[in-house]
């Protein structure tokens, strides 16, 4: 089968000893965990990852061996403390390719990332009627915050629809363009579909029309390889639980221009430079977006995460993940022909499904999936606009990660049989 994410900066699946997903799954001591007697059949990497040994062992060392606060200690665990940690904005520069390791921001999730860039670049950039370009799959946290800006400064809104099978509408999105937008922000992966969004030919178009690039990747950087120079975005961001690494660690890439241009985001310790009591001077990038102690256990399992799929070779992952995608989309039609599922084919899509089960609710499929120990997700998954576009109140989904296998996805053929029993065909 062809595949179709051979884009700039994604990478296309190729070459390599394919990953061993069960060699793999053993460095995850959860899998070892039973739920309702059966062994945990985990579907839901979309919503947040599963941890391997090495993140654990890095985050437990760091508090074992060496908790101190971070550049603040002159004395041995201080330091060691602020090595590790500095240590983990090189990997993850590494992880996405960039330039220049001070482009890399810590923060707590893409959440917080896409929200400080709404906060400092936005509110410096955006004035009336200005336009920022979303689209119609994002995340909730790659659409409110925008909302929040431009009501502030009586912004525009434009959205790029998506067809019926979830891609997005590049003919409308360069009608889009002609109104000059000052933000095209969009997400590499969407976390409903699936969809990998050609990237590189979006940010060419923006950049021609005078707009600047936000990408969300928080759904690509676990699964795909990212490469921000190759890319050309202006903003990428990124969560660190979605990756294999703890929950409150996170990353905002920018070029150094804008993060030099910008003003701070939150104020406090760490992000200044000189403190008088009526004037302050900020510190240096990345410090300068980093009031406050930071969560430094988060980033240094954060550090081991991105090393840890580094090592992996996330060509390989694409690769891995794409195997099940299809194997996944292939079983299901095959199998259960009456369910209804969402998004493009294997070959365009990171590792997620949704679907739903005709006449049961999602939340009611998950309940039978949970009795056999399969964890989907069900509702409308931090995207209700594009349920709303699609025309449903929810669906289910079930998402991959490097642990995932083809025995998940048989697990949960099975599981999805007996829902069809029980609610009747
Ligand atoms: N953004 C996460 C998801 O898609 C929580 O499930």
């Amino acid at each position: 089968m062809a595949i179709a994410t051979e884009q700039p900066g994604v990478g296309a699946p190729h070459g390599g000893t394919p990953l061993d997903p069960h060699a793999i799954r053993a460095e995850f001591p959860i899998f070892r965990t039973t739920v309702h007697g059966r062994p945990l059949i985990y579907l839901d990497s979309a919503s947040t990852s599963q941890k391997p040994q090495a993140v654990l062992d890095a985050v437990n060392g760091y508090y074992r061996e060496y908790n101190a606060n971070v550049h603040r200690g002159i004395y041995e665990i201080g330091e060691r403390a602020t090595e590790a940690y500095e240590a983990v904005r090189a990997s993850i520069a590494r992880f996405i390719n960039a330039p220049d390791v001070h482009e890399v921001v810590f923060t707590r999730n893409a959440t917080e990332a896409i929200n400080l860039v709404a906060y400092t670049w936005g509110r410096r950039t955006i004035g009336q009627s200005d336009a920022i370009v979303l689209t119609e799959m994002e995340h909730h946290a790659n659409l409110v915050p925008w909302q929040l800006l431009v009501q502030e400064k009586d912004g525009d809104l434009e959205f790029i629809p998506i067809t019926d099978e979830g891609r997005l509408r590049l003919d409308v999105y360069d009608v889009l363009l002609r109104l000059r937008p000052r933000l095209v922000a969009f997400t590499q992966v969407s976390n409903t579909l699936g969809t990998i969004n050609p990237v590189r030919e979006m940010v060419d178009r923006a950049h021609a029309a005078g707009a600047l690039v936000l990408i969300d990747g928080a759904q690509a950087v676990p699964h795909v390889p990212v490469d921000v120079q190759a890319l050309g975005a202006d903003f990428y961001v990124f969560s660190g639980h979605k990756m294999l690494a703890p929950p409150g660690s996170g990353a905002l890439w920018a070029r150094r221009e804008l993060l030099e241009a910008m003003p701070p985001f939150m104020a406090g310790g760490e992000m200044i430079r000189e403190v008088h009591l009526r004037r302050s001077e900020w510190n240096a990038i990345p410090w300068k977006f980093e009031a406050g102690t930071p969560d430094a256990a988060a980033a240094i399992g954060f550090g081991a995460a991105a090393e840890y799929l580094m090592a992996l070779g996330m060509d390989r992952v694409r690769a891995h993940e794409h195997d099940l995608i299809a194997y996944a989309l292939d079983t299901l039609r095959a199998e259960l022909p009456q369910l209804t599922l969402y998004g493009p084919p294997a070959a365009e899509r990171g590792g997620v499904v949704s679907f739903n089960v005709p006449n049961v609710h999602p939340h009611d499929v998950a309940q039978i999936l949970d009795r056999f120990g399969i964890a989907i997700r069900a509702g409308h998954h931090c995207t209700m606009p594009l349920h709303e576009r699609l025309d449903l109140a929810a669906t289910c989904r079930a998402s991959f990660n490097v642990y995932s296998t083809r025995d998940d996805i048989d697990a949960l053929v099975d599981g999805l049989r007996e829902v069809v029993r029980i609610f009747g065909d």
